[in-house]
């Protein structure tokens, strides 16, 4: 039964802090971190690789139903026996996996791998955009960060080394209103997500906070 998992769904757009707060919390609580931005991230790298247009939806469909996703707890990220972990956050794989994730087909796949994942292991900190509404409504703390705009692009300028912030702020726009406004489970707040602001906070002031509502929990 799901409910007896300890599951804690971290959701919201990119910059808002969600990966660092995530791994962060999971340390604190000693469970195990679940980046599912990685796992849309990887399809995309898939199918780029296979010359598969990231339009082409029974295709790419079935790259995700087969490709094999090693998320190592270290950060790196093996795509079918390659390391891909710079590659799945460059910006050929950043302008196609809004069209990727927009694909129901791969939504439902990468959807039950996420849930088999919490299962096998009693829990977990999940971070993505459907967590709490879709992965898993019935998580122990669903948390909805988020953050100015201008400060979710400065965090992303730092992350990716090749861009500039013009071209970050401007991709990350673009990628909030196709994630905000796609048919199939849509970037949005579960109704009882505690929502957190972190623009103004450090991450470890957001991870006390969110160890503080866990633990009150349980
Ligand atoms: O968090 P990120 O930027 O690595 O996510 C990459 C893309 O995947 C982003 O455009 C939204 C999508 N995504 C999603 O639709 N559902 C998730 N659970 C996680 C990410």
């Amino acid at each position: 039964m799901d409910d007896e998992l300890t599951v804690v769904a971290i959701d919201g757009p990119a910059g808002s802090g969600k990966s660092t707060v995530a791994r962060k919390l999971a340390e604190a609580l000693e469970l195990e971190y679940l980046d599912t931005g990685a796992m849309y991230r990887s399809v995309t790298f898939a199918a780029l690789a296979n010359g598969i247009d990231p339009d082409d939806e029974d295709k790419v469909a079935a790259v995700a139903r087969e490709v094999r996703i090693d998320l190592d707890p270290d950060g790196s990220v093996v795509v079918d026996g390659v390391d891909a972990t710079t590659q799945i956050r460059g910006p050929e794989v950043s302008r196609s996996v809004s069209a990727v994730a927009a694909n129901q087909a791969v939504r439902s796949e990468l959807v039950s791998r996420q849930r088999e994942w919490a299962r096998r292991r009693g829990g977990g900190v999940l971070e993505g955009r459907d967590i709490g509404t879709v992965v898993f409504p019935s998580a122990r703390l669903k948390v909805y960060l988020t953050a100015d705009p201008e400060v979710r692009a400065s965090r992303r300028a730092r992350e990716v080394t090749d861009l500039d912030y013009g071209a970050v702020a401007a991709d990350l726009a673009r990628r909030d209103q196709v994630d905000s406004s796609r048919r199939h489970d849509p970037l949005r707040q579960a109704d009882d997500a505690i929502i957190v602001d972190t623009s103004q906070l450090t991450i470890d002031e957001v991870v006390a906070l969110l160890v503080e509502k866990v633990d009150g929990g349980r």
